[in-house]
């Protein structure tokens, strides 16, 4: 009997993976990961060069990204059949041999994998391996530390109405913003509104060959990738 063996594969930097997740990788017969339509896929990106040659892949290839919005019926319409679809060949796998399925940053962690979990729970064996956060990895890359003290964190999503973000930027210490992408221009408004904005940093694409850090009142150029988080850093009590 086999497992479905989720690696965690950390915010982006392959030497930031737990040595857990660097075992299961590279020993993996079945490999499977999340991407969009055409792309390589960020989890497999990690990953390159360290797969075996005989592993055999399987991308999951989303029914749709960002072209619905999440609380439009549809979006829930096109993604349930998906992720069942994709539980039900996992699990026929997993009946002789381990599978590993690539996660991006921590799979409890907004990650997508939860979805296939919640369908193999009692079906399979599954091994969930943890790992750091694309935000952990985003605000060490800005060299300042994110809470001090009795500083209050709290992490949105860029999904959210412009209202709530607002509300919920307004009363934090420190904040991270996830799922930017063409959420950026309502996030930043909201920042505005809050009185974040001047102390507020995007990080795109952290911990990977091509990071940049920027603090958002100086960015001069308009690219809203999906890999960015903004942050704002406490500045709780200090001795
Ligand atoms: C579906 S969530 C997945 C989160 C992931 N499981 C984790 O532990 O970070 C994807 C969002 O995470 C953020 N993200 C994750 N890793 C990142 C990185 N290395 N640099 C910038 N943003 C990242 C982006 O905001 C992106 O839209």
């Amino acid at each position: 009997m086999g497992r479905i063996i989720c690696a965690g594969l950390g915010p982006g930097d392959p030497d930031l993976m737990s040595l857990r997740a660097d075992r299961a990788v590279r020993g993996a017969k079945h490999v499977a990961y999340f991407r969009k339509v055409g792309r390589f896929g960020m989890a497999r990106r990690i990953v390159d060069g360290m797969l075996s040659a005989d592993a055999t892949e399987y991308p999951m290839e989303y029914p749709v990204t960002v072209e619905i919005p999440v609380d439009d019926p549809a979006y829930n319409n096109a993604l349930a059949p998906f992720y069942d679809d994709w539980a039900d060949r996992l699990e026929t796998l997993a009946v002789t041999e381990d599978v590993v399925v690539l996660c991006e940053g921590d799979p409890f962690f907004y990650g997508s994998f939860m979805h296939l979990y919640e369908r193999l729970r009692g079906r399979a064996e599954i091994d969930i391996i943890p790992a750091i956060t694309g935000m952990s990895g985003c605000w060490t890359a800005t060299g300042e530390p994110i809470t001090w003290g009795d500083d209050v964190l709290t992490v949105l999503l860029g999904t959210l109405s412009e209202d709530d973000l607002s509300t919920r930027m307004a009363s934090t210490d420190a904040l991270v913003v996830m799922k930017t992408g063409k959420n950026i221009p309502k996030i930043i408004r909201a920042l505005k509104r809050a009185g974040k904005y001047d102390d507020a940093w995007m990080i795109k694409r952290g911990t990977m060959p091509d990071q940049e850090i920027h603090k958002i009142s100086e960015m001069d150029d308009d690219e809203n990738p999906y890999f960015a988080i903004i942050i704002v850093h406490g500045k709780g009590r200090r001795p």
